[in-house]
This record gives structure tokens, sequence and C-alpha cells, in this order.
């Protein structure tokens, strides 16, 4: 399987570092031989992995903070002229999520796909922002398009909604979609100030560069997107989620719920609305999970309620969900 990483953050390195540590077995359950044949980061890029020790690429990075001087630097192509020209079977997308343009990531994503790769992605930000045109152009031109890790991580909550419960029809879900936010509200609960709590999340380094992503609901509400068109066949895009994020929840707010036996969560809830906003959660209820945790229930028509819980993000988290992803894609291919 020959692969272009585009990106070579914690995500990009953590899946090296899987690929290397379980090449053999990979090899010998399931018929996977991973080739990484480029990778880039936004300064540079590497061809011609295969003959190099991944491991050292790690290293390069961390030293020097980009990819390319460990490559051959006359190969120093763009990412966009590797996804144009390199002979690859996969695309696999992990630079990191925006909503505004979605790039560099959509070019990445929407040229890998006309070129006739598959593609799998981390980011969000496309799929956010064009998730119904995406799908279209991944059948229109024959190709797998998969992103298990861009909703909770490497817990599968978008396989388990399609696929364990395959045939049932899911009328609603709701859940903890973004582990930073429920971890600074879980703080809040044990007593802590939300600039203190907030402070906290950022020395752990769960907070994204981009705070507003997390604490304004940005990142829960992709991830609703995601959700909502995947599990809901609904076709909508970013602009169709009212919300909410966690600036304005106060301590008066927390103790009004710890009377009523709640919790303050951050929910993202799929019931005729889309909707991301901060709500009461019962402390009995299995959705009210603490720390960076995610959960998520789903009802539907003859199975009840169901909870899947998880860690929502990490880098062998989600380069666990790669590797899912891949192998339902070497199983497809192999089909054909
Ligand atoms: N910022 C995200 C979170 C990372 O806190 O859940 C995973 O998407």
């Amino acid at each position: 399987m020959r692969i272009i990483l585009c990106g070579f953050g914690v995500v990009g390195q953590s899946l090296v570092k899987l690929f290397d540590s379980r090449s053999e077995d990979l090899y010998a359950e399931y018929g996977l031989k991973p080739r990484v044949v480029g990778v880039f980061d936004s300064k540079g890029s590497a061809v011609d992995i295969s003959g190099l020790e991944l491991e050292k690429l790690i290293e390069v990075k961390k030293k020097t903070g980009t990819v390319k001087n460990y490559a051959n630097t006359k190969n120093n192509m763009s990412g966009i002229d590797m996804i144009k020209n390199l002979d690859a079977d996969v695309v696999i997308e992990t630079t990191a999520s925006n909503y505004k343009d979605a790039e560099p990531g959509m070019t990445h994503i929407v040229t890998a796909m006309k070129r006739g790769m598959h593609v799998i992605s981390v980011n969000k930000g496309p799929l956010a922002l064009a998730f119904p045109s995406l799908m279209e152009l991944a059948i229109y031109n024959q190709v797998i398009f998969k992103f298990s890790g861009t909703v909770g991580g490497g817990t599968p909550i978008l396989d388990y909604a399609k696929n364990s419960l395959r045939g049932e029809r899911i009328s609603s879900f709701s859940g903890i979609l973004n582990g930073t936010t429920n971890y600074i509200l879980t703080n809040m609960a044990n007593g802590l100030s939300f600039e203190t709590a907030l402070k906290d999340a950022k020395d752990k380094g769960y907070v994204e560069a981009d705070e507003s992503l997390d604490l304004d609901g940005l990142d829960a509400a992709a991830k609703l997107v995601i959700l909502a068109n995947w599990v809901m066949d609904m076709k909508v895009t970013m602009p169709d989620i009212s919300c909410k994020g966690i600036r304005n929840v106060t301590e008066e707010d927390i103790k009004k719920a710890r009377k009523n036996n709640c919790a303050i969560k951050l929910i993202a809830s799929c019931n005729k609305e889309l909707i991301v906003e901060p709500k009461e959660v019962s402390v009995d209820d299995p959705l009210c999970v603490n720390g960076t945790l995610n959960a998520i229930a789903f009802t539907s028509e003859h199975s009840g309620t169901q909870t899947i819980i998880g860690k929502g993000a990490g880098g062998m988290e989600t380069a666990s969900s790669i590797l899912r992803d891949l192998l339902d894609i070497r199983q497809e291919i192999v089909k054909i």
C-alpha cells in the first residue's frame, strides 16, 4: 500500500511509529504492507522513505522542524506536486483543521481524488465545510474516502453508528465530542475558575493552537456535521449548526446544575435541529463522563439508547483510527 502522508505533526509521527512497531504482524495478520512513498509538512517534503528508517525521519523533524532535511533536497517537491506526481494508492491527510477555507487539506483531498487515489482524512476542516460535495467527488472518481479519526479519535464512533447499528433507524443522538472543554468543565465542577481551568488545560497541551476551536464549540460543531452527514444522511455543513461554546458558563450555572444532581457539559445534539451548547446533564446519565473523555448516545427505533465512551483525541489513538481505515481500504481493494 503506497502512501503519501500530508502533514507530519503528532498524528503523522504517531502513524509512522505505529507502522514501524507493527510492520510484521500487519503483514502476517492482514496482508498490509504500508510504504510511505512521500511525506510533507508546511516547510518541505521527503520522498522515497521506503529505503530510509521511519524513526530517523521523526528524529530529523524533531531536531530541524521539518522532514525536508532528511530527504534528498533536490527532490524537495511541494506537497501538492507530490500528490499530483507521485504514484500512490492512498493519501492520508493529517494537516491542521481550520473552518475558514479548510486549506491546505481541501486541495490535498480534492487533488488526490481527482487522480483516482483513495483518501483518509483526520483533518475535520474539509468535511465540516464540504462533506456532501466531497462524498460526491469520491463516488464520481470511484475512490474510497475514510475519516474515522475525525470524530472520537481512536473511539470508533462513526463505525459504531454506521456498521454496528446497521439496519437500525437512528432517530437522534447527542454527545460530548470535545475533550478539552469537557476537561475544563470537569475542573470547574471541582471548584476551579474558568481561567484557572483553561490555564491547566493549556499546560497539559490539550487546547488547540487556536483556542477558539475548542472554547467556542467549533470543533464540536465540525464533528456534529460529520456525524449528521454520515449517520443521518443529512446534507449539511458548518453554517447549518447553531453553536454556542463554554465561555459564558458561570460558577453559578455550575452550582445550580449540582443542586439538580447534574453537571454542565458541552453537548452536540441532532434531534431535528443540529445544536452545540452547554447543557445540564444528570450525573446518573452514562453520557456524563469527566476529564477529557468523549461520549455519545445514539437512540434508535428498536435498540433503544446506547452510549459509547472513549478517549476522543491523542496521537496514537488517532493513528489507530487511520490504521483501521487503511485495513478497510485494503479489504475493499482486494474484493475488487
Ligand atoms: N481539540 C479536540 C478535543 C481534539 O479537545 O477534543 C480532538 O479532535
